[in-house]
């Protein structure tokens, strides 16, 4: 089964995304967009892992706890790895600075079972299509500088979950296997 990690957006968010993907998927059809209820931020891609081992994933998630909830921001658009060649068009996000921490311990506590690190460094972000071998149209881009100032709102969250992703001729299919909650005020 093919798994990864991340924090799923409160529905107000969702829905500010989603419909700024549904303008900017009007100007340009040609990248991949995310489909609203798969939009998501991604905190470590496991990839492909026997069924078997899914206790041992559950149990190595379940030792992240931080001191702290995370609170995120959504404000801001961009590209990896840059705009000239698009691969992934983002939301950016303000975040508290234990986001980048809480990526940290799901990779240490996932790497103590095997699952190897990833060699990139965390970047906090919100993928909204993908380009593949699309070019970034002058309409395009100029609907996305237009748009570039909204702002898609801001939370407070203190889970993250495990996802199934099936990879499907229609798209990607997540599925949300577990929930991890990663602070409580009692500290239990
Ligand atoms: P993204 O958030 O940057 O788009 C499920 O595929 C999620 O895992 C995607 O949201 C994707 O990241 C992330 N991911 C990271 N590395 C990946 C890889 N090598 N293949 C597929 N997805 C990957």
């Amino acid at each position: 089964m093919r798994l990864f990690v991340a924090l799923e957006i409160p529905s107000g968010v969702r829905e500010k995304l989603a419909t700024l993907v549904g303008e900017l998927r009007a100007v340009d059809s040609r990248p991949k967009w995310v489909r609203d209820d798969n939009l998501h931020v991604t905190l470590k891609f496991i990839g492909e892992m026997r069924e078997e081992r899914l206790d041992a994933v559950r149990d190595a998630l379940a030792t992240v706890r931080l001191p702290a909830p995370i609170s995120l921001q959504f404000h801001g658009l961009g590209f990896f790895p840059n705009e000239k060649r698009p691969r992934v068009f983002w939301a950016a996000m303000g975040a508290s600075p234990n986001l980048p921490q809480l990526a940290k311990d799901i990779e240490n506590a996932l790497e103590k079972i095997g699952v190897p690190r990833e060699q990139r460094e965390f970047s906090a972000h919100l993928t909204l299509a993908r380009f593949n071998d699309a070019r970034l149209s002058k309409e395009l881009d100029a609907a996305i500088q237009a748009r570039s100032g909204r702002d898609f709102g801001s939370y407070t969250t203190s889970e993250f979950h495990l996802y199934q992703s099936k990879l499907k001729r229609s798209g990607a299919e997540y599925t949300r296997l577990l929930s991890f909650p990663f602070f409580t005020e009692t500290g239990a």
